[in-house]
């Protein structure tokens, strides 16, 4: 599995040769303005919820590359409106099977609306299984006890965690978190975009280095192959 990191909570992975692109927010980031929005590819677009800094891209890149959408039933609505027709509506606990992977809605503590003030339904994030490993995508959410069920379901190879603190858990919460998915191989997200959620990166390695866990900070526009990764590597006793 190939991940790029778009900057923010934005990440493509690459499955068996499609493209799942997440919260795209990429063009309103002033720390993303080397990405090319033209170049991204995409085949889903996987939104955990409706704020503006998880779903700016979202409407452009879709019409462009034609993509499904997957949300909640909510935000599907919202852009079926806008013209968007390709998309998979889902809730939390449930399931879709699509050629190459199944995704799974899962929970996540946060709140979702739109900018002009649309309701976005629940928050979400997203566990991903493929025959190359599994992920779990958390969206922005608190730390929270349902990410157990997670560890217990699936065999996590990786995941991507809101680490920024102030409106998500923070690199206290995140290490808790990493036992509680039963994961140390954690990809940072959704820090340091704005004032609000700006991190010491050092700092933070160091805490997880002290519980030995391991944080990548990918850099924007950075790809990396977790295909090599031997996920049981990263399951703890
Ligand atoms: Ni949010
Ligand atoms: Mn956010």
């Amino acid at each position: 599995m190939k991940v790029t990191y778009y900057g923010h909570s934005c990440f493509g992975v690459e499955v068996k040769g499609k493209h799942l692109l997440f919260d795209p927010f990429i063009s309103p980031n002033p720390l993303a303005m080397g990405i090319k929005m033209e170049n991204i590819k995409a085949d889903y677009i996987l939104l955990s919820h409706a704020h503006q800094d998880h779903v700016a891209d979202a409407h452009d890149i879709a019409k462009r590359t034609g993509a499904m959408l997957i949300s909640n039933f909510e935000i599907c609505m919202y852009y079926a409106k806008k013209g968007i027709n390709t998309f998979r509506p889902m809730n939390i606990g449930g399931s879709v099977s699509l050629p190459g992977f199944t995704v799974q809605s899962v929970n996540a503590i946060h709140s979702s609306s739109f900018d002009d003030g649309t309701y976005g339904g629940n928050p979400g994030g997203f566990v991903v299984c493929t025959d190359e490993g599994n992920f779990y995508y958390a969206g922005d959410t608190a730390l929270t006890y349902d990410m157990k069920l997670i560890g217990e379901s699936h065999k996590i190879a990786f995941a991507m965690l809101p680490i920024g603190d102030n409106f998500t858990m923070g690199t206290a919460e995140a290490i808790k978190a990493t036992e509680f998915i039963k994961c140390r191989n954690i990809i940072a997200m959704h820090y340091d975009t704005f004032d609000l959620i700006k991190i010491d990166k050092a700092k933070t390695a160091h805490a997880f280095e002290k519980k030995n866990k391991e944080i990548t900070f990918m850099e924007i526009g950075e790809t990396k192959d977790f295909f090599e990764l031997k996920y049981d590597e990263h399951i703890m006793q």
